[in-house]
């Protein structure tokens, strides 16, 4: 594995996720992998889960890891091509790159999108430009986007369920878009369906109110539908998320709180497992008696953010050590 930006960059879905279930059973497995190395984990937006979970991941490798808020504690960057800098920001990506991939083995990147310009965030400009100029390996800590390092361990967590219950046949996922009070990235959405589709182990089912369509190109495959109701029937397991508008794009059209998951509108479900990437906006996003209810497993879900993020170090560690 050269980079880790979106499923693209993984050859065997299900060997990832046998390893990462390894690295759970015996988290230092690997502690030799990383020795030497470091990485460093830029952060241009906010971030709990993400940040600690990968910090975690790159000591049981050995590795040291150093944790930058650009912006924050350094100069804000700039990425536009040409630009002319004569605003708030103070240092060019070009300039800045080069220097971590002399700090660094290994880079890792959140940039959040800026939900204005629909092209400009899906052109991911932030997540290639480091790549194009940093010369080492990159890791997506969430992009404009997509989220891989999240949809990886949402693949990780429905396997081990799977495995135990001794369920062999395919689950039913269903993709629940729910309401929320501020226009949120597609990223996680987008990056679920990309993930649930390229591991074809699933009947995947999509459903949000109308004029929340997302990019076909990660939902293609899937079933969507404007009916929950109709699209929680016998489903395993129900991945809530907001996200804001794709065509008109950034945009909230609807906060209609009929569409947060209840414990009445579960009854038609296979006594599904309740998943959230967190964090989550308790009695809006989701109520409380699922979020404290016995089908949640966003904590397990979260947990499982480290053997995600262990496995992707590893793997990229392998190719360069
Ligand atoms: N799910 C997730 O990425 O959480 P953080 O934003 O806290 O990292």
């Amino acid at each position: 594995m050269k980079n880790f930006v979106s499923v693209h960059d993984v050859s065997n879905i299900a060997q990832l996720v046998g390893i990462a279930l390894e690295y759970k059973a015996n988290p230092y497995s690997g502690n030799s992998l990383g020795k030497g190395k470091r990485i460093g984990c830029l952060f241009l937006n906010p971030s709990m889960r993400t940040r600690l979970s990968t910090q975690i991941a790159a000591q049981n490798l050995g590795m040291e890891a150093i944790v930058f808020n650009v912006g924050q504690d350094g100069w804000t960057l700039e990425f536009e091509e040409g630009a002319i800098m004569n605003g708030s920001t103070v240092e060019h990506v070009k300039d800045a790159a080069p220097i971590f991939g002399k700090y660094f083995d290994i880079l890792a990147i959140r940039t959040f999108p800026t939900l204005q310009n629909r092209d400009d965030d899906y052109s991911e400009q932030y997540i290639n430009q480091v790549i194009r100029y940093a010369g080492i390996p990159v890791i997506s800590l969430e992009s404009a986007t997509l989220h891989p390092l999240q949809s990886f361990t949402d693949i990780i967590t429905v396997q081990e369920q799977l495995r135990l219950h001794n369920v062999v046949s395919k689950p039913k996922i269903v993709l629940s878009w729910a309401p929320h009070i501020k226009p949120l990235p597609q990223c996680v959405a987008n990056s679920f369906s990309q993930w649930v589709n390229a591991w074809g182990k699933a009947d995947f089912v999509i459903t949000h109110p109308e004029e929340y369509e997302l990019d076909e190109q990660y939902t293609s495959g899937a079933t969507i539908t404007h009916n929950q109701d109709e699209a929680l029937e016998n489903a395993d397991f129900v991945y809530v998320k907001n996200w804001s508008t794709y065509h008109d794009y950034g945009k909230i059209k609807s906060v209609d709180p009929s569409w947060m998951l209840t414990n009445e509108k579960m009854k038609v479900t296979n006594q599904a497992k309740v998943m959230h990437c967190l964090p989550v906006r308790r009695n809006i996003e989701l109520s409380d008696e699922i979020l404290d209810g016995p089908n949640s497993i966003i904590t397990q879900q979260a947990g499982n953010r480290v053997w995600a993020a262990q496995t992707v170090l590893s793997e990229i560690l392998k190719t360069i050590s």
